[in-house]
């Protein structure tokens, strides 16, 4: 057996687990590379990868139905408990009582952007990043309603110095540096196919970020949720990186999510075709919610249509979710009632023979919607697409930065209409400020549009 002062312990559990090949290239490191090695395994949960390897967490088994929702109001009975829920919401907000918390701990490989996904330039005509957007938006609203509203930000080990120093250059976007609180989410190792640890150099092992699921544990392990609990905050506003639309703070969700006592609260928006790759909410014999992802859903279900022809499975998850700070709390407290780990085989980075290659082996990762079931009091409200979800999934065609700036700028056109404010005919792209608005009502309707092609609103 190896041995090294102080690290003793961790080389004994390498052992007793079977994974003594990761000390491969031992001989060939100096002491730093050694240590490097032995740090990197001094957190594995060696107990849980074999368990993980062994028998996968997550199992989309038992029976469900489609999951009821709160539809968009249409009627005026309707409009009048939205108001009313909107009013209820604005007073939480304006109390001090909800915190806006984005997850941001993934790579978008898929977008093909080399660096966070939240520096990506995505404003049509300003050019603003997702971030820039995100904490304008927050800080519009904290404005608006007269209340600090903490901004969470959740990184990952492979892009918090990034993240960190992009706010702190940019001044925090105008929020105060007190109300930016950024901490990593944690990592797990992947595994080969025989369930090895597999070195991604020679003095290193292959981790990845442990899904968004991780968020929950990542807020109460950096102090936040304490910290949330300190300054009286009551409801995490959860939502994802890459929505340019995403309504970060909006009162009349929250103040359903309020009035009627919720656990975890979440948006749904109809889905465009049977295959889209949303998640859908479903509800399971035991009446609870639960998110089902698109690659889990049957077949049969995907298709599956009700008398009138209209798709059964049809609320698709925009991953906004309102959570109680203290359900989270009891989440986080124990083993008792933590989050599957779901199990993906993918190409991963290995050093095999001392060389970098590809090799296939088996990704974990916990999903934040799975904290649904573990609730008794959830609501799924619906919203309309086009006002607030716009993902920037891909480089280009459906969920594109294309799709999602055409999003942006059809829908500040139609706020300015509402307004009554005229857009000249020469004026092809038009991009409003958060910091001017973050709803039609916000813009001055005696604003004049300029005879420009592109136009942005500040
Ligand atoms: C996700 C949802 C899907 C939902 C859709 C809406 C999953 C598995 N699926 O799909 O149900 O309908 O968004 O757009 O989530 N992230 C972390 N840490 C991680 C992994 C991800 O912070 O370890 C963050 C990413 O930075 C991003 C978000 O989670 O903000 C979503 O991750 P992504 O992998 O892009 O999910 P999708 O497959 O797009």
């Amino acid at each position: 057996m190896k041995t090294f002062s102080g690290y003793d312990d961790v080389i004994k559990r390498v052992y007793d687990h079977h994974q003594e090949h990761v000390f491969k290239y031992w001989h060939e490191l100096d002491d730093d590379g050694k240590k490097r090695l032995l740090e990197d395994l001094s957190d594995v949960d060696f107990a849980l990868m074999e368990r993980l390897y062994s028998s996968p967490e997550s199992a989309p088994d038992e029976k469900f139905g489609p999951a009821p929702f709160i539809p968009v109001p249409k009627t005026t009975e309707a409009m009048r408990e939205h108001a009313r829920a909107r009013e209820a919401g604005v007073e939480q907000v304006s109390r001090g009582k909800v915190a806006a918390f984005v997850v941001a701990g993934g790579q978008g490989s898929r977008l093909g952007y080399d660096g966070p996904k939240g520096k990506f330039p995505v404003g049509p005509v300003s050019g603003k990043t997702l971030f820039q957007m995100h904490a304008e938006r927050i800080l519009k609203c904290s404005r608006k309603y007269n209340a600090a509203i903490p901004f969470l930000i959740m990184t990952s080990r492979v892009n918090h110095d990034e993240i960190a120093a992009y706010f702190r250059d940019s001044g925090y976007f105008g929020l105060n540096h007190e109300d930016v609180l950024i901490f990593p989410q944690n990592m797990i190792p992947s595994l080969d196919t025989e369930g090895k640890l597999i070195l991604e150099t020679k003095n290193s092992v292959f981790k990845n970020p442990d899904g968004h699921g991780g968020s929950l544990t990542a807020l109460r392990a950096s102090g936040v949720l304490e910290e949330m609990k300190r300054r009286g905050v009551e409801t995490i506003s959860y939502f994802q990186v890459d929505n340019p639309l995403v309504k970060i703070i909006d009162p009349a969700f929250i103040g359903f999510h309020f009035l009627r006592g919720a656990d975890i609260s979440s948006k749904a928006v109809r889905k465009a075709y049977p295959e889209e790759k949303v998640g859908i909410f479903v509800r399971h014999s035991n009446n609870r919610i639960a998110v089902v992802e698109y690659s889990d859903l049957p077949e049969d279900a995907i298709h599956s249509v009700d008398e009138g022809g209209a798709l059964r499975y049809s609320s698709g998850s925009i991953a906004v979710h309102l959570f109680q700070r203290e359900v989270v709390e009891c989440i986080t407290a124990g083993a008792d009632l933590s989050l599957p780990f779901h199990t993906a085989k993918k190409k991963i980075k290995a050093c095999v023979n001392g060389v970098g290659i590809e090799i296939d082996g088996y990704k974990f990762e916990k999903f934040v919607f799975d904290a649904l079931p573990l609730t008794e009091k959830n609501i799924v409200f619906e919203i309309v697409r086009e006002e607030e979800f716009a993902p920037v999934k891909n480089a280009a065609g459906i969920d594109s930065v294309e799709s999602a700036r055409k999003m942006m700028n059809d829908l500040y056109r139609s706020w300015l209409r509402t307004r009554k404010i005229r857009i000249p005919a020469k004026t092809k792209i038009i991009e409003i400020s958060p910091l001017a608005a973050v709803e039609p009502d916000d813009l001055d309707a005696g604003i004049e549009i300029p005879e420009q092609e592109a136009v942005y609103v500040s």
